[in-house]
């Protein structure tokens, strides 16, 4: 039984470093984090938070989701400000793929 102490000790670091890596419980530094991590800690861990992206419109919805089924209250004043910091550290990722070429530079169709 002795030797089964460590083993578990790597298992339980390695699954809390692996947690770690794929979603934080922190908000990124920005202007309105606080009020996020306020408004929105009291039901759930903020890495629901962190580990979505969305553009402004996206998190409106998330917001309306859950004021409509999760009793999640009217945010007043504070909902234009929440929009702000959610839509800036986590909007949308970023598409690396090039645009598509315009039509000119495209090789000519063989008829
Ligand atoms: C009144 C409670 C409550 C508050 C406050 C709250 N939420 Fe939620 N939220 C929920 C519940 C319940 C779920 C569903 C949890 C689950 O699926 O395990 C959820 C889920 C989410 C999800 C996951 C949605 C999805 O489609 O996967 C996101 C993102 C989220 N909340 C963001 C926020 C943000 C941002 C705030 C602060 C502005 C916030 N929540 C505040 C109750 C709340």
């Amino acid at each position: 039984m002795k030797h089964l102490a460590p083993r578990l000790i790597f298992i339980l670091l390695a699954s809390a470093m692996t947690d770690y890596a794929v979603s934080s419980d922190e908000l990124k530094a920005g202007a309105g984090s606080e009020i996020v991590s306020q408004t929105c800690i009291p039901c759930h861990s903020l890495k629901l938070v962190t580990q979505n992206r969305a553009d402004r419109q996206g998190w409106l919805s998330m917001i309306r989701w859950m004021q409509e089924k999760q009793g999640l209250w009217q945010l007043g004043e504070n909902e234009d400000k929440i929009l702000d910091y959610l839509s800036t550290y986590y909007g949308p990722k970023k598409s690396f793929r090039r645009a598509p070429l315009p039509v000119e530079l495209m090789p000519p169709v063989e008829s």
